[in-house]
């Protein structure tokens, strides 16, 4: 075990979900393999997560992980502010209590109704058995279930025994949510029904949720994507931002032909920067070593000709500049200063070589701008 000590992420708005270098083992001996990596995980308060990935990558031994459903052995984790490694089994029990399951085995009760189950977590609640009883069935109903209130389990199919096991899940608002492959068991409507309801408690709510599937029909509710191959988060995407990077990366002639897979992963590869008002972020006849996308600020800029400094034009926000140089392997035509505080992204001539390579139409799009009279102005600065 390697708990850390000086590891407190309680600040307002910590993630409720805080992984760092968690690695997990099964079995012992010659049999022990390894089936987590150094796993890096943050799920922050009002977040959907979606977690995919091959079969056996990892996803649900990560989810009972951080569920408490087993205990974590090695690396940092900590779970609605509580440590998870080292925990005795009733600490893990009361971690359990503050989170809503949404798992395969549905564990109803067989002698309970359908009503009856979805009643059971409100019982922690010192509130009315008449607002029980109301929230239960609207949760029913808000998931088609509402004609099968007094149904036993063993008369239900599988999806609706699935639909009841999710609203038993949701029906306290648990802060957080982990779902296993939610909607496995249901046709497109059934399943647009779950995960309307789950963003819905994300937004209004504030629950976070980390749902993992294979159900690519639900994509468009995550807040973000989480990838998982053998063990490892092979990326972790930010979907708005990532949305918006790749729609101005696509607005940028040069890069407008690329697939949306290699903007994509432009886009992933970008590195947050920031420049003081005053500051030089590109000066000109130096060597060209990345491409930015302006987020936020302005700067201007300025060409220095016969001693002379002529501002040339002002860049602002969904601005890309500093990309001809990394096509030519020629120094900067011009200097970008930025006015006031600016914020960037950057990408570096090392990936953007890369996403070079992985694209025909991309080499076509480049050989034409080597012959626009555009580029011929010779000005370091926006194609578009
Ligand atoms: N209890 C266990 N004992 C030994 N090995 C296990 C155990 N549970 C899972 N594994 C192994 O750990 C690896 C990860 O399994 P896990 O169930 O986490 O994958 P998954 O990403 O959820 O896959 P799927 O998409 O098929 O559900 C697999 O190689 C699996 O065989
Ligand atoms: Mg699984």
């Amino acid at each position: 075990m390697n708990p850390s000590t000086d590891f407190v992420p309680e600040f307002d708005g910590a993630p409720l979900v805080w992984c760092d270098q968690v690695n997990h083992h099964f079995g012992s001996g010659e049999n022990r393999k390894q089936v987590l990596y150094d796993v890096r995980l943050r799920v922050w308060p009002g977040e959907l997560v979606i977690m995919t990935g091959p079969s056996g990558s990892g996803k649900t031994t990560l989810l009972t992980l951080i569920g408490g459903l087993r205990s974590a052995q090695d690396g940092r984790m900590t779970v609605l502010s509580r440590q998870m490694t080292g925990l005795s089994r009733n600490e893990l029990v009361a971690v359990r209590r503050g989170i809503g399951f949404i798992f395969q085995a549905h564990n109803l009760f067989e002698s309970l109704t359908a009503l009856q189950n979805v009643c059971l977590p409100l019982d922690l609640l010192e509130i009315p058995k008449e607002e029980k009883v109301r929230r239960a069935s609207e949760i029913l109903d808000r998931l088609g279930m509402g004609h099968r209130l007094q149904y036993k389990p063993e008369a239900l199919s599988g999806g609706q025994r699935q639909r009841v096991a999710i609203a038993r899940a949701l029906v306290a608002k648990p802060k957080l949510i982990l779902a296993d492959e939610p909607t496995a068991a249901l046709d497109k409507e059934r399943s647009r029904d779950v995960v309307d309801l789950l963003q819905e408690l994300a937004h209004k709510d504030g629950c976070s949720i980390l749902l993992v599937t294979h159900d690519n029909r639900i994509l468009d509710v995550a807040s973000r994507i989480v990838n998982m191959v053998d063990g490892r988060v092979a990326t972790d995407i930010d979907v708005q931002n990532s949305m918006a990077t790749c729609e101005f990366l696509s607005r940028v002639d040069v890069l407008s032909k690329l697939p949306p897979a290699t903007l994509a992963e432009l886009s992933q590869k970008m590195m947050e920067e920031r420049f003081p008002a005053g500051s030089w972020i590109i000066r000109q006849g130096n060597e060209g070593d990345k491409l930015y996308l302006m987020k936020s600020g302005s700067a201007e800029v300025v060409k220095e000709e016969l001693g002379k400094m002529q501002t040339l034009r002002q860049l602002t926000p969904g601005d890309v500049f500093g990309e001809i140089s990394l096509i030519t392997n020629r120094p900067r035509t011009a200097s970008v200063r930025a006015v006031n505080d600016i914020h960037c992204l950057s990408l570096t001539k090392e990936d953007f070589d890369k996403a070079m390579d992985t694209s025909q139409s991309f080499k076509d799009r480049l050989l034409q701008v080597f012959f626009s009279r555009r580029f011929q102005g010779g000005i370091d600065i926006p194609l578009r």
